[in-house]
């Protein structure tokens, strides 16, 4: 059977098991993901990995019919190596892995913030943004400069998503709690005095969330009407949003001035926030700069963005044997040497 260039993706690094089947233009075959979630609580590895099993053949099978091809037609398998949570990154790595050995199919693993970044990049054509990754366990504020992905700023604690998350608990909100926190935000109308931690370029949400959660329990204790707490509540959710999302864009804003980049992209499911997606555009219009949004699907944890960044190390000679495919759950983006983006990508084969 002659090869087309279809790339597998395997995307596990969190909440969201993923797989995608791709071209070599990032042409979309499949996209089928499944988000593990709970009402009460937040993530327990050992019954995220359990869910992850549970689903992914029934995912990967649903990606194959899809995409109208069969797994021998498949060129290339890439799976998020790191950074993740141990339990989760393995289920993904362990399938890539055999599916690679039974069918005799090269593999290649793959930075899941860098992979954030190239496919923001391929489908909103931004040629060198800074990139504002806003998620569940990663916030990092992030460029291009001297063949590596170099993190500008970053969160000193708790990634953004998971301080929302933590929040939105205390409030009575399941996983995730982002979306209805940000639908609540805009019921707000009074800016309440909370921390606000910007150190250098580092950001930290601790001091926040602490002083929110006992502003909220102190609106817990007044003797007002429903309504009235009702209100008080949204004023907080709003004031604490503010000023987390604020110091995101002060980071972002900060390195666009240093760098001297014209482009802002976001990343991360955070960036899905109509909340801060105002604010960072509001900043990029004073610096004349352009904000890139991709769409959700891509800004969410996904496997098309897995698959893309495999592509695109593939073609430049970068590759995993089975010995270098071990998960890396504390990878950095900027342990990544990038030999993808000055070379000239020959056309072709992956
Ligand atoms: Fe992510």
């Amino acid at each position: 059977m002659k090869k087309k260039n279809f790339c597998l993706g395997i995307e596990s690094t969190a909440h969201t098991f993923a797989v995608s089947i791709i071209d070599k233009n990032c042409k979309i075959l499949a996209e089928e993901k499944k988000m593990f979630t709970t009402k009460k609580g937040g993530i327990i590895p050992k019954e995220l990995s359990e869910h992850h099993y549970k689903i992914a053949p029934k995912i990967l099978e649903n990606a194959l019919k899809k995409s109208g091809k069969k797994i021998n037609e498949i060129d290339l398998i890439a799976f998020s190596q790191g950074p993740g949570i141990g339990n989760a990154l393995r289920v993904g790595a362990n399938i890539a892995r055999q599916l690679s050995l039974l069918n005799n199919i090269p593999l290649i693993g793959v930075n899941h913030c860098i992979a954030h970044i190239e496919i923001g990049r391929k489908i909103c054509n931004a040629n060198d943004p800074v990139l504002l990754y806003a998620s569940g366990a990663n916030t990092q504020i992030i460029c291009y400069e001297n063949n590596y992905y170099r993190v500008f700023g970053e969160t000193l604690d708790t990634g953004i998503g998971n301080f929302l998350d933590t929040f939105g608990r205390k409030l009575g909100i399941g996983f995730p709690a982002g979306p209805k926190l940000d639908e609540l935000y805009f019921k707000g109308k009074e800016l309440l005095e909370l921390p606000y931690t910007v150190k250098g370029m580092d950001l930290a949400f601790s001091g926040l969330l602490t002083s929110a959660t006992k502003k909220y329990e102190e609106i817990l204790l007044e003797k007002i009407s429903k309504k009235d707490k009702e209100q008080k509540i949204n004023n907080l959710i709003y004031s604490t949003l503010h000023n987390a999302f604020a110091m995101l864009t002060e980071v972002t804003e900060r390195a666009l001035a240093h760098t001297e980049k014209k482009q802002v992209i976001l990343g991360g499911g955070v960036g899905c926030s109509k909340a801060l997606q105002e604010m960072v555009e509001k900043m990029c219009k004073e610096r004349k700069a352009k904000l890139f949004v991709p769409p959700n699907n891509v800004m969410t944890d996904n496997a098309i963005m897995i698959a893309w960044l495999g592509i695109l190390m593939k073609k430049n000679n970068n590759k995993t044997n089975i010995n270098q495919s071990k998960i890396k759950p504390k990878q950095r983006t900027d342990d990544i040497k990038i030999n993808w983006r000055n070379n000239l990508i020959k056309k072709g084969n992956i």
